[in-house]
């Protein structure tokens, strides 16, 4: 595939969805560790939208997207375990594209029974991992509130926290309240209708995916030394040290955390749902501020790039 050229969303200044432009871009060459896929399914993450508005920095230009599901189409010498023709999913940078490289050790074989679509949100799931168990070490009969049940990372946290054998409580719009509970919620606040630190007794964890006033409200809701997980932002120290509990930084991103999740995912212990999926790379602009017009719904947005 040497000098051919595939289509790309790239980002040349950082700036509003106009800055998404679709142009052809030389078909990137996997290193001796890496492997090519041919995308066929690229999750929409807000960091995606939080880089592209310069929040976040990555080098100019770029190609946006940070996971993806697909079909492998060369393999590094070195990289084991990994042929052409597999079906698999992971971390992928520059996924806005039809082709992109991963390192051979960040893709995982998607199970047949998974869609490319749903395979391709699994970064949420390594998130609500690494924030619950390797941050957090949640355990068995603990209480745990997790903001935002129904969203890209909160939808996973659920699971994984019912499955792990935690008491679990979970904010969500009303309308939301039914799927949250189907995915093992025991209480579902809505937090529309009232605050909710005026609607639980205290936890041991809070999983905050929301950021905002909902950060520091938290506290309220915690027993004390109880701990407050956050992957959005962090509250005020002093009002932490003031609440005699912990707040920690909970956005860590390892390869352990992906391959518990993959294992959840093999034995069907774990679903992602899929609340939208915008079909090409030219819905790319409409696909980033959908997800942060960050309207109600469940799981997470996909952007279909090639079909089966
Ligand atoms: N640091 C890291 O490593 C890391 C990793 C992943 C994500 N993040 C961050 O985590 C945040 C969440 O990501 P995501 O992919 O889960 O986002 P998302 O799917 O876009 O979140 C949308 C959800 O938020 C809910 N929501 C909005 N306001 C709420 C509130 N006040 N209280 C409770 N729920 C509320 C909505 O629930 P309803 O529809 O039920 O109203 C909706 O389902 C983003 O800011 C993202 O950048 C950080």
């Amino acid at each position: 595939m040497k000098n051919l050229h595939i289509p790309a969303v790239c980002v040349h200044a950082y700036g509003g969805p106009e800055q998404l432009q679709l142009q052809e871009v030389p078909v990137p060459v996997p290193a001796e560790d890496q492997v090519l896929i041919k995308v066929m399914a690229s999750g929409v993450n807000p960091i995606d939208w939080k880089i592209r508005e310069g929040f976040m920095k990555h080098p100019l230009p770029y190609i946006p997207g940070v996971e993806a599901s697909g079909i492998i189409t060369a393999v590094g010498e070195s990289v084991f375990g990994k042929k052409v023709g597999d079906e698999v999913y992971g971390s992928v940078d520059g996924s806005y594209a039809t082709y992109a490289i991963a390192q051979g050790e960040s893709l995982f074989r998607k199970p047949h029974e998974v869609s490319f679509e749903e395979a391709a949100t699994m970064a949420g799931a390594r998130t609500a991992w690494g924030a619950l168990f390797d941050v957090g070490g949640l355990v068995k009969g603990q209480r745990i509130l997790i903001h935002a049940g129904a969203g890209g990372v909160g939808h996973f946290a659920v699971q994984l926290a019912y499955n792990a054998g935690a008491y679990v409580i979970a904010t969500a719009s009303a309308e939301n309240i039914d799927f949250v509970t189907s995915l093992g919620a025991s209480e579902v606040i809505d937090y529309r209708e009232a605050p909710f630190e005026t609607q639980m007794d205290p936890v041991d964890i809070v999983f905050d995916t929301v950021g905002g006033d909902t950060t520091e409200r938290s506290l309220a809701v915690l027993r004390p030394e109880g701990t407050l997980l956050c992957i959005v932002q962090m509250p005020d120290p002093g009002k932490v040290t003031e609440a005699n509990v912990n707040a920690l930084w909970a956005g860590t991103k390892t390869l352990t955390s992906m391959h518990e999740v993959h294992k959840l995912l093999e034995k069907g212990l774990i679903r992602p749902y899929v609340r939208k999926v915008f079909h090409s790379l030219e819905a790319a602009a409409e696909a980033q501020e959908y997800s942060r017009s960050g309207g109600s719904g469940r799981g997470k947005i996909v952007l279909k790039i090639s079909e089966e």
